[in-house]
C-alpha cells in the first residue's frame, strides 16, 4: 500500500460546489464503498479503499477529540454534521464539510455509516483551522495519547461553552458565516440558531429533516476511547 510513509506536503485540493464525496462503512470504520469523487480527492484507485479503515486519509491535522465526538455520536444512533481535513494518498489535504450518519437496516439496527461531504466556505475553514490547531497543539504536549485527548476534549468542551454553543450549533454558525466570538457566553441563556438556510441543507446530501428537527450534540464530561471498535 502506498500510503503509510504519506506526510503532508500543504498542497490544498478543492472540489467543486455541486460535487459531494461519498463513502459508506461498516460498524468499525471499514470502508464498504466509495464515490468516484471521493477517489478523485483522495488519488485512491476503488481497489484500495474498500476494506480498508476509513482512518486512511487521517490527517495529522485532525484532533482526536473531534473523532472521539463524531464516534460517540454515531454510536448513540444519531448524525453529525463535521468540519474535517482529509489527506490524499499524494499528501496533499483537502476540507470537507461531513455530515456522518448511521445506516439501518429494516428492523432499525445500525448496521453501518454513511458520510456524505460537501465543499465548506474559506471562512468557515479558517475559523475551524484555528481551533483544530489549538487541540492538536494540546493533544501533542502529553505523553500519553489518552492523557492528550483527555485534554483536547476538556479544551474543545469549555472553547464551545465559551461560545455557548455545541459543536453542532458551532458548525451551523460557521455555514452561515455567523462564528459567535468566544465571550461571556457561559452565563448567557442559550440562543436558538437562526434558521439555517445555507450550505448543509442545498442539494441532496444532508438530512431532509433539516438541522432544526434534529437533538444538539451534547459534548459530555467523561472521556471514552477515541477510537473505533
Ligand atoms: C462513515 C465514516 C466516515 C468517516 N470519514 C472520515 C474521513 O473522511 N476522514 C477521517 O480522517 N476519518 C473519517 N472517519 C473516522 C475514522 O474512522 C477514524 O476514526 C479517524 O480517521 C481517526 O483515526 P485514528 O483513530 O486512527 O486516529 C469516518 C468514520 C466513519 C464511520
Amino acid at each position: 500500500m502506498r500510503r503509510t510513509d504519506v506526510r503532508p506536503t500543504g498542497v490544498e485540493r478543492t472540489f467543486a460546489d455541486h460535487e459531494i464525496i461519498v463513502t459508506k462503512t461498516d460498524m468499525k470504520g471499514v470502508i464498504t464503498y466509495a464515490n468516484d469523487v471521493f477517489l478523485r480527492l483522495s488519488v485512491f484507485d476503488e481497489d484500495e479503499v474498500i476494506g480498508r479503515p476509513h482512518n486512511i486519509i487521517r490527517h495529522p491535522d485532525m484532533p482526536r477529540a473531534v473523532f472521539k465526538l463524531l464516534w460517540d455520536t454515531l454510536r448513540e444512533g444519531r448524525e453529525i454534521f463535521a468540519y474535517v481535513v482529509n489527506m490524499a494518498s499524494d499528501g496533499a489535504e483537502y476540507w470537507v464539510l461531513a455530515h456522518v450518519t448511521p445506516s439501518r437496516d429494516a428492523a432499525g439496527r445500525i448496521v453501518g455509516y454513511h458520510s456524505s461531504r460537501r465543499r465548506p466556505d474559506r471562512p468557515a475553514i479558517a475559523a475551524v483551522k484555528d481551533l483544530y490547531a489549538r487541540l492538536r497543539a494540546e493533544e501533542r504536549r502529553h505523553h500519553s495519547a489518552a492523557e492528550g485527548l483527555d485534554a483536547s476534549w476538556r479544551m474543545l468542551q469549555d472553547e464551545l461553552a465559551a461560545r455557548g454553543r455545541t459543536y453542532e450549533e458551532f458548525v451551523f454558525d460557521l455555514t452561515l458565516g455567523a462564528e459567535p466570538p468566544p465571550s461571556a457566553a457561559h452565563n448567557a441563556p442559550h440562543q436558538a440558531t437562526p434558521a439555517r438556510t445555507g450550505r448543509l441543507n442545498s442539494g441532496p446530501a444532508p438530512s431532509p429533516a433539516g438541522p432544526r428537527n434534529r437533538k444538539p450534540v451534547k459534548v459530555v464530561k467523561n472521556v471514552t476511547s477515541g477510537r473505533h471498535a
